[in-house]
């Protein structure tokens, strides 16, 4: 596996690959790379024949007081990992080369609505700096195929929404959310999370997957279970941002014609933000 950092050297490997009638995939990530990681890396590698993964710690999706600078950056552990699971270049490039006018004077790519809802309501600012960032590197690689988790629903629904809209030829496809052994959702930031907080945290995902239960057997009360995850949650020692119950295609209220519904929850535990979600057809 090559590890490159500049913009030359990304051009040069996709010209070379260009010329091979090779397809590029890429996975982006903000390194400190776990199973969920390799996961995508792994689903890239079945649809196309390169596979490139960018590690930027990108500044524009944190906000104020949170932890840009304190997300682990663990590059040459990174590199150790990315290298047995067959990708074929690291791209981890500087904040010049991902803003070369400057993050003051950046473009920014902003999806109206989508952007200002769920997790965009707590993080302002942050989905933005996620699709402005995502089109960069998109500009970059330059791949046919990008791979996102489904553990950030928002995330990749927003980044299949900004795909379509500016016309962009790549197909997004959504990896599954890999877990722990009691469930809790892969995160880097997890290692924020004390042993006892540990031990509470997987409360998240048992709270969607009783919806999920409830949905199932023909419940429709959304705005009931809502609130009495949102109680459990709260009992548990999470202070909850929101669960939500939505359709899985573009976050709205769920009519009675929809068949995939998506329920959403974020919640902090001690210092962690805890995400998750879980799609269900009904
Ligand atoms: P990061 O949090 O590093 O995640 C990179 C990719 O890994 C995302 O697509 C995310 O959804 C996926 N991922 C994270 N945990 C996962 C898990 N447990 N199972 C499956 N996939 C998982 O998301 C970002 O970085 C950034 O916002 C980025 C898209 C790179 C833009 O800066």
């Amino acid at each position: 596996m090559k590890v490159i950092t500049t913009k030359r050297e990304m051009d040069a490997a996709i010209a070379e690959w260009r010329h091979e009638s090779e397809h590029i995939a890429l996975v982006a990530t903000m390194g400190n790379l776990h199973d969920g990681h390799i996961s995508l890396v792994e689903l890239a590698r079945e649809h196309a024949e390169r596979v490139v993964v960018t590690v930027f710690v990108n500044p524009t999706q944190f906000g104020e007081g949170e932890d840009f600078n304190e997300y682990p950056r663990t590059l040459e552990r990174d590199k150790r990992k990315l290298k047995k699971s067959g990708a074929d270049l690291l791209f981890s490039p500087n904040e010049e080369t991902v803003y070369p006018f400057g993050i003051e004077n950046a473009t920014t790519v902003r999806v109206p609505g989508l952007s200002d809802n769920f997790c965009g309501e707590f993080r302002p600012g942050h989905f933005t700096g996620v699709t402005s960032v995502v089109a960069r590197l998109f500009a970059l690689v330059q791949p046919d195929v990008a791979v996102f988790g489904q553990k950030d629903f928002q995330q990749q629904l927003l980044i299949r929404y900004m795909t379509d809209d500016l016309h962009l030829p790549i197909r997004i496809i959504t990896a599954p959310t890999v877990r722990e052994d009691d469930g809790l959702a892969m995160s880097s930031r997890n290692a924020y999370l004390s042993d006892a907080e540990r031990a509470i945290a997987p409360q998240l995902y048992r709270s969607l997957r009783e919806i999920g239960n409830a949905l199932q057997s023909g419940q429709r009360n959304y705005n009931a279970m809502e609130s009495s995850a949102v109680d459990r949650l709260k009992t548990a020692g999470f202070d909850p941002e929101y669960v939500a119950v939505r359709r899985a295609e573009n976050l709205e209220i769920p009519d009675r014609d929809c068949d995939e519904i998506v329920v959403l929850a974020a919640a902090r535990l001690g210092g962690a933000r805890l995400i998750d979600n879980i799609v269900i057809s009904i």
